[in-house]
């Protein structure tokens, strides 16, 4: 399978840096000048963080994290499993968690609980995919969404079927 097997591309590369932009508008209205700690969760939300923050005009920090609900790792949160962790402290700072795709909801639960515990002055969520139909957790309040998508598994623009795709400039649909 290459990408020219992708069932049905769902968002064109140009759909998607509009929408990132506009989203940086309204994050950099909401903080008013305020410094930014943008938290990029590893791996799939780099592309989507690295797009944002060039957009922003405040001043953005960045750090990054990965956890994983499965797989061997070293601190064990609940179910999740973080493979690597924050290297600056958050406490005080105005945190926006920035994900790829929000689906169960079940990892940005458990990684809400643990930057909580860390004490940030605000905490705030931003999710360039969500997929409503799949939620299971219903406590994870987001602020920022890019595009709310139906019940589909989907690569590119970061987001991985096995790892592959990540690369694509586009957000596309595998028919499993
Ligand atoms: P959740 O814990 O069920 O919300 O799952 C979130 C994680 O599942 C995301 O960070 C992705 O790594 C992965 N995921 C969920 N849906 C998709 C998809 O459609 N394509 C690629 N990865 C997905
Ligand atoms: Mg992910």
């Amino acid at each position: 399978m290459n990408s020219n097997d992708l069932e049905k591309v769902l968002f064109t590369e140009e759909q998607i840096q509009k929408r990132v932009t506009e989203l940086a508008e309204e994050i950099d209205n909401t903080y008013n000048g305020s410094p930014i700690f943008l938290v990029c969760i590893l791996k799939g939300s780099t592309p989507f963080t690295v797009d944002l923050m060039k957009r922003l005009k405040s001043d953005v920090y960045l750090d990054f994290m990965a956890a994983s609900s499965y797989g061997s790792g070293t601190t064990s949160m609940g179910q999740l499993t973080m493979t690597k962790d924050l290297t600056v402290d958050i406490t005080g700072k105005d945190v926006i968690i920035v994900e790829d795709i929000i689906d169960s909801g079940n990892t940005l639960s458990r990684l809400l609980q643990y930057f909580q515990s860390r004490n940030p002055k605000t905490l705030t969520l931003c999710t360039l995919l969500d997929k409503p139909d799949r939620r299971v957790v219903h406590d994870v309040v987001v602020a920022y969404t890019g595009f709310v998508i139906p019940d589909k598994f989907v690569v590119g623009y970061g987001l991985d079927w096995d790892q592959r795709y990540r690369n694509l400039p586009y957000i596309g649909f595998v028919e499993e």
